[in-house]
Parts: structure tokens; sequence; C-alpha cells
């Protein structure tokens, strides 16, 4: 009971935790499929799934009973020793990205780090890496160089050298950029946290071949388009291109913290015993997790990924609404531009009103990323009550 008292006292002054979230005033107390319970036992339909995180939804049985069996027998051994879960989820991985070797982390942030880090090993000389402008890639001191978006930079200077920064979805200026001590080109094949910001074939594809003309490794950064998201295993599938480094995170095991960076055998022949390392990467029961989520993405949840993508997107069309500027996206990731004006107004806080959990990227737009698990009626549920949302708006 004390506890209790004091845990709601410290929610209401928030006193102990550093102010580096602005939180909504929402304590979600359990989850199950689809569906978030707060204190007050209200029912919120999860259409943002942790950020791209619990894409097979809230305590799944299957997931839950294998992280259950991994604690009955132990937690933590560390990388010192043999693991098989850890072989089995590699082999799994490299076998659907048609890459060879796995290093497993923690989050994005150090998938991106050990990707920077092997793209420069690979160059020996050459440390240079390219990235695009918009772009998000976590926000520890490289992968917060690679994210270029100053906002992002302030306060935090100098950034780690070795980066330069070109437009999104513009072949030519990576073409300009190009100088020897280029090594990398680093992209997320759909910009996430830019605001779903979905890239042009030819220019991905173009991309794909300045890296083979010059020796440059792609590294594809897919913590977030990864792992189903878009309908396919990775988002760089549906564009027909071929990276060297792949960077995965957020979904790839439903909500238990574990990054991976998959690469070719190219990369990895340069990398030898001591050249990186993680006390916590690929954790026992992190693995056990994401060996489950690999076995849940089969052909079936990729269909209805898509198909449900599809659906949403179709209905969001439908609405002839002076706010909506453009609706863009791939499979279960979604994002509505709102003009300019209606940047006070909102969206999120209105729609968490309604019960409908989602959360804004980039520059003015409410990004949408359901649950792999969804069914048309999520979707009508949805679609009525931003129906709502968008008649409650007022301009200020
Ligand atoms: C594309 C991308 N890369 C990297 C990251 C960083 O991941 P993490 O927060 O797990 O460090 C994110 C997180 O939003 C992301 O969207």
């Amino acid at each position: 009971m004390y506890l209790q008292e004091k845990e709601n006292s410290v929610l209401e002054s928030d006193s102990s935790l550093l102010q580096n979230y602005k939180r909504y005033p929402i304590e979600f107390t359990h989850g199950k499929g689809v569906y978030l319970y707060d204190r007050n036992g209200d029912e919120y339909l999860d259409f943002l799934c942790g950020i791209a995180v619990t894409g097979f939804g809230h305590s799944h049985p299957v997931i839950k009973r294998a992280v259950d069996e991994q604690l009955a027998s132990f937690w933590h051994v560390s990388n010192l020793f043999e693991s098989s879960g850890q072989q089995i989820l590699a082999e799994k991985l490299a076998g659907l990205s048609d890459l060879d070797k796995v290093f497993f982390c923690n989050s994005g942030t150090e998938a991106n780090e050990a990707a920077i880090k092997f793209a420069r090993k690979f160059g020996e000389k050459r440390t240079t890496i390219i990235s695009a402008e918009g772009s998000f890639h976590g926000r520890t001191m490289g992968s917060l160089s690679a994210s270029a978006q100053v906002k992002l930079w302030q306060g935090f200077q100098p950034l780690t050298p070795g980066f330069k920064y070109v437009p999104f979805n513009d072949a030519e200026a990576i073409r300009h950029s190009i100088t020897e001590d280029v090594c990398a080109i680093m992209l997320e094949p759909i910009q996430g946290e830019g605001g779903i910001v979905v890239p042009s074939q030819e220019y991905l594809k173009e991309v794909e071949a300045i890296c083979k003309e010059n020796n440059l490794i792609l590294i594809l950064d897919e913590v977030q388009t990864g792992m189903g998201r878009t309908g396919k295993i990775f988002a760089h599938q549906w564009f027909d291109i071929a990276p060297d480094i792949i960077t995965l995170a957020k979904g790839i095991a439903n909500g238990f913290p574990l990054g991976a960076a998959i690469v070719s055998s190219k990369v990895a022949d340069k990398i030898k015993p001591g050249d990186h390392g993680s006390t916590f990467g690929g954790n026992p029961v992190s693995i056990a997790a994401a060996n489950v989520v690999v076995n849940l993405l089969t052909e079936e949840s990729l269909i209805n990924i898509s198909n449900c993508g599809k659906e949403l997107m179709n209905e969001l069309q439908k609405i002839n609404s002076y706010f909506i500027k453009e609706i863009r996206g791939l499979g279960l990731m979604i994002g509505i531009e709102f003009e300019e004006k209606v940047l006070n107004s909102n969206i999120v806080e209105l729609l968490l009103g309604k019960k409908i959990v989602t959360y804004f990227a980039g520059r003015n737009t409410l990004r949408m990323l359901p649950p792999y698990i969804i069914n048309r009626s999520h979707i009508s549920q949805f679609i009525y009550s931003f129906k709502s949302v968008l008649n409650d708006i007022h301009l200020e």
C-alpha cells in the first residue's frame, strides 16, 4: 500500500526522473494483443507499438512461453561462452537477408555504432561515411553524428568527425560527395523519425550502384523498417537492392532489448576477436524472444501487414480533409502530414482522448505503427476515431 502511494506521488511530481522525455500523463498497467489498459482500466487501441517494437502485440503467448523458459534456466552468462540461441537467430537472420554474419547488441543506436566501426574497419584509410539529411540513427555520439538533423545536435557538439550529409532521395548529391576518404553510405530505406519519407526505387538502386562502383559499404538502417514492419522482412527488399550491412533493433524481440548488425562476408572478414563487443549484447532472454519473432514472421503475417497497410492507407485517402497535406508509407508504417496550421492542435493528444495511441514524426506528421496482428475491425475503429478528431481540430 505504502509503495503504491509512493509510486503515485512520484508519478505526480516526476521528482527523481531526468526530464529528458516529455511524457503523456497516462500510465499503462497491462496490455493484451492490440490493446493497452491504463490505471483506470480504460482500453486503448495501440497504433504505435512502443514506437515500432511490439509488432506481435502485448503478452503474446508464444513469446511469453519462450521468455519464461529462458528465465527458468539462466539470464546471463556473457559472450565469453557459446550461445546456441544466438547461433540459431544469426543463421535465420543471415538467411533472410542474404548476408553472412551477425553481431548482437542491445539497441538501435548500438547496432549503428557497430555498423560505423565495421565500415571503417573495412575502409582502412577511408573513414568518411555519407548519410542523409533528415535521418535518425540514434543518440550515442557516433550514430548521433550520422543523424543529419541539426536539432538533435544542439548542446552536444563537437560531433564525431568523419560524416558528410547529403539531401535524401538525391543520388546525384551522393555522387558529388564521393571523395577518396569515403568508405560507406548509411541510409534508412524509409526515413522514420524524419517523417515517414519513402524514397524512389531509382534512388536506392542508384545508391547501390554508386557503392559498387566505388567499393563502398552500403549500410541500411532498418531499425524501424525491419522485421516485417513494411510487409517484407526488410524494407529494402521492396526496392530490390542488396546492402552490405543491415542494422536492426526495435521489433526484433517484440519489446525485449536487442539490436543486431547483419554483415556481408567482405565486412565480416575484417573483424577479429576484440574488435567490438557488448556485455549484455544478445542476452539470452531477448534472443529467446527474437527467435520466436522470426518464426512468427511467416508469409501469412507479412501478407496481413501488407493488406492491412493498404486498407488503412485506402481508408485514410478517402478522407477529404482540408487539414491533410499528404499520406505516405509502406505496410504498417504510415504517416499523415498535416498542414502547418494544425501544428498546435496536437492530433496525438486528441487521439489519446479517443483512446488511440499514435505519435508524431518529422514535421507535422502523425505516425502510425500498428501491430502486425490487426484486422479490419481495428482499422475501422481507428478511422472512426480519426475522423472525429479531424472534426475537433480548432485552428489557433
Ligand atoms: C531508424 C532508426 N535508427 C536507430 C534508432 C535508434 O534506436 P534505439 O532507440 O534503440 O537506440 C531509431 C529509433 O527510433 C530509428 O528509428
